[in-house]
């Protein structure tokens, strides 16, 4: 083993997930996740962006240092709900060799009011710490959600708090990335949008067909089935996302279990499990996609919108 691929397996002994427990409602460290890019079905784009602005920079400093560009900034990823922010945010720590923080805001939010700026503020200084490390803030739509007084007044310090913290990264940035996630990032304060914070959005849209064949194939993986067609089963299921899918394939499952507990022996998913799986289930995004289309007809001053009422209208949503 030569002294660079030590080093670098030093560096991954030495790598650390850090979540927030609402048990002991303090940091604490866990397992990495074992998810990796595989693991996510499609996504291509999104994971190329990812890649460019994460992954290449923390394996090739020097590279982008020639072109002036610094390993370091934010992506929020936005998107119907079940689509694979959360999930696809795992694999990034799964995939890259960086420590991984894991926000739920909502967690933080719940605790002790008062108190949430200041655990926002020992997460980051921890990400200092941990350089290089990604950052990742799910569930930014809980900040700003309520209209109660108290509560807007707790969401507004944590807002101030949390564009001092990326800010103070702008300043010293280098090898601590922040992904955020949310499935209404128009709700979002604008100041959280302004260049250098949350400014560069990435749409997380549901899987497209032969996408959706790939997520199936994944849920499907090591169960026992026989004589599936899952490019017909993705044809069935315009619109759906990825926890949809996950939802037939459960379904579906438990169909194949009662015939094992009626014939006592093992029983194999079969393709029509799928299809009547499929047909009791009906999308989740269009929802989503009702409001979104709104906001990006009518408030999109930015054309932040732009790419959801192309994918509406290249899928027929009405
Ligand atoms: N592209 C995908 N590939 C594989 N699984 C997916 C994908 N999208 C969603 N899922 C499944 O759906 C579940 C919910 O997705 P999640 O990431 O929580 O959605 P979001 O955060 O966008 O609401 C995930 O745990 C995963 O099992
Ligand atoms: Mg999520």
């Amino acid at each position: 083993m030569s002294d660079r691929d030590e080093i670098a397996e030093q560096r991954r002994k030495n790598l650390k997930l850090i979540q927030f427990s609402k048990d002991d409602q303090s940091l604490v460290e866990s397992e990495k996740p074992k998810e990796t890019f595989a693991d996510v079905g499609g996504l291509d784009e999104v994971k190329k962006k990812i890649r460019m602005n994460f992954i290449l920079p923390l394996q090739h400093p020097d590279m982008f240092a020639a072109y002036g560009k610094e390993a370091g900034g934010s992506l929020l990823l936005f998107g119907p709900p079940g689509c694979g922010k959360t999930f696809l945010a795992r694999a990034v720590a799964g995939e890259i060799e960086a420590n991984f923080l894991h926000i739920e805001l909502q967690a933080i939010l719940s605790m002790y009011s008062g108190q949430s700026e200041h655990n926002l503020h020992d997460i980051f200084e921890k990400a200092r710490e941990s350089k290089p490390c990604v950052i990742f803030i799910d569930e930014l739509d809980a900040m700003g959600g309520s209209r109660h007084q108290m509560r807007q007044h707790h969401d507004r310090m944590l807002v101030n708090q949390l564009l001092l913290e990326l800010d103070g990264l702008q300043a010293e940035n280098e090898q601590v990335f922040v992904i955020g996630a949310t499935n209404t990032p128009w709700y979002l304060d604008s100041a959280l949008r302004r260049p250098g914070r949350f400014n560069h959005l990435v749409f997380v849209p549901p899987p497209e067909e032969a996408e959706r064949a790939r997520i199936l194939e994944l849920k499907l993986a090591g169960k026992p089935a026989q004589g599936l067609n899952l490019g017909k089963i993705a044809a069935q299921t315009r619109l759906f996302s990825g926890a949809d899918l996950e939802q037939v394939v459960k379904d579906a499952v438990e169909s194949a279990m009662e015939r094992m507990f009626a014939s006592g022996e093992l029983e194999p998913i079969l393709h029509d499990d799928l299809v009547k799986a499929a047909k009791l289930r009906k999308a989740t995004t269009l929802e989503w996609f009702s409001t979104a289309k709104n906001y990006a007809t009518f408030s999109d001053v930015n054309q932040d919108y732009q790419i959801v009422l192309d994918y509406a209208k290249k899928h027929g949503i009405k």
